[in-house]
């Protein structure tokens, strides 16, 4: 891997389930730079979940919040970040994403993500809802948006590991 690679943050963004979290821990380990997961750092910045924020807050709120986070995050020494599923749809934050960062699509068909997805706190979207039907219903708005990525990797069905082989390949 060309050390230039680690001059410019990498960031994950690609439907709930797509295992952002977990493969860009791993290959920030791998590339020996700093990890942070969007949903972390909101939840640690407002003092509650994500789920309690859309309660009392509003969306929208969340949303204004997720975009300053991941400001500030970007602005920092380069890093490997994970993004919340909708933060990449909002036209402030991904103009913010795609010129500073290499920015990553991690696709999955629909039937994987719904084997991944508990019912978290930091995933209200999903609160009471059928899971595969969100789904359906977010990947046909998002992923013509989520497309503008830089790169697509596939992640689904097969080991996270396989994914972050796939990456190291696709950025080398
Ligand atoms: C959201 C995805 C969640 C979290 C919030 C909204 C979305 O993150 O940011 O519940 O709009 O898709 P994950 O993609 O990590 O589940």
């Amino acid at each position: 891997i060309p050390a230039s690679i680690r001059e410019r943050s990498i960031v994950l963004v690609g439907l709930m389930g797509s295992g952002k979290s977990t493969i860009g821990r791993r290959l920030a380990q791998r590339l020996g730079m700093r990890f942070a997961d969007a949903d972390d750092e909101i939840e640690r910045a407002a003092g509650m979940t994500i789920s309690d924020i859309f309660a009392r807050f509003g969306e929208a709120h969340f949303r204004d919040g997720e975009r300053r986070v991941i400001q500030r995050l970007l602005t920092g020494k380069p890093l490997v970040l994970a993004t919340g599923g909708g933060a990449f749809i909002n036209d402030d934050t991904r103009a913010l994403i795609l010129e500073s960062s290499l920015c990553i699509w991690l696709d999955a068909d629909i039937p994987t993500l719904v084997d991944r997805v508990a019912r978290r706190s930091h995933r209200p979207l999903l609160k009471d809802r059928d899971p595969g039907e969100v789904l359906r219903e977010l990947a046909a708005v998002r992923n013509p948006i989520y497309a503008e990525a830089h790169l697509r990797v596939s992640s689904a069905s097969t080991p996270h590991e396989h994914t972050v082989r796939a990456i190291m390949e696709a950025i080398a």
